[in-house]
């Protein structure tokens, strides 16, 4: 089975990356950080409180997540854009600290890939953790000006300075948790995409699955 774990923090270029390159390899694209924003959204739309892990993790267990498609479906609902938007994003980083969480998704993760024979798959913990025998592994990193720039560019009804403060956030609660912290799995090849651009990176990350 093909599985090629891309992993790296947000504003990293993984998603971007990782969907061109799943596009040339002809594989199945699975976003997992799509999945923990599903869980956050449900656990909001519910009046939960992202905190309180065992609610939100016995509400993780029963919750129907889609993301073949275009989209993201929790429950039967468009949650797309949602998933997306600032308060989904807030309440995000402590459903991914919560282990009974991480333990569901992982589960379902493997499942998905295994049931489509291979995949590109993007996350925090996918080289380390989800799939440590994956066939190739990237880490990819960015300067935190150029990560919040990007961010920045996706959500312009925000100051850059708020993007910013928040992403810095993130890295710190993804990087000390401790399930599955983001962390560089030592035979992941390393790309910093901060001044280059994504054909490139692409194209580097196929020369080098030849190899
Ligand atoms: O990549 P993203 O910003 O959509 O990820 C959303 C959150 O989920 C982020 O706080 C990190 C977390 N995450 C994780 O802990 N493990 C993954 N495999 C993917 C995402």
């Amino acid at each position: 089975m093909r599985v090629i774990a891309i992993d790296g923090p947000a504003g990293s270029g993984k998603s971007t990356v990782a969907r061109r390159l799943a596009e040339r390899l002809d594989l199945p694209y699975l976003d997992t950080g799509a999945m923990y924003r599903a869980v956050a959204f449900a656990a909001l739309r519910r009046g939960l409180d992202p905190d309180e892990a065992e609610p939100v993790a016995r509400m993780a267990r029963e919750l129907v997540i889609d993301l073949d498609g275009s989209g993201v479906r929790v429950d039967g609902v468009d949650a797309t854009v949602e998933i997306r938007g600032p308060e989904v994003t807030r309440a995000v980083s402590a459903v991914a600290a919560n282990p009974s969480v991480r333990a569901e998704l992982v589960r379902r993760q493997r499942d998905w890939v295994e049931a489509r024979g291979g995949a590109v798959v993007e996350g925090r913990d996918i080289g380390t953790v989800v799939f440590p025998d994956a066939s190739f592994k990237a880490y990819l990193t960015a300067r935190l000006e150029v990560r919040a720039g990007r961010r920045h560019l996706e959500v312009t009804d925000t100051a850059y300075e708020t993007v910013a403060a928040d992403l810095a956030r993130r890295d710190t609660t993804d990087s000390a948790r401790v399930d599955s912290p983001l962390l560089c799995s030592d035979d992941a090849v390393h790309v910093d995409t901060s001044d280059r651009d994504v054909d490139a990176i692409v194209e580097e990350l196929v020369e080098r699955l030849k190899g």
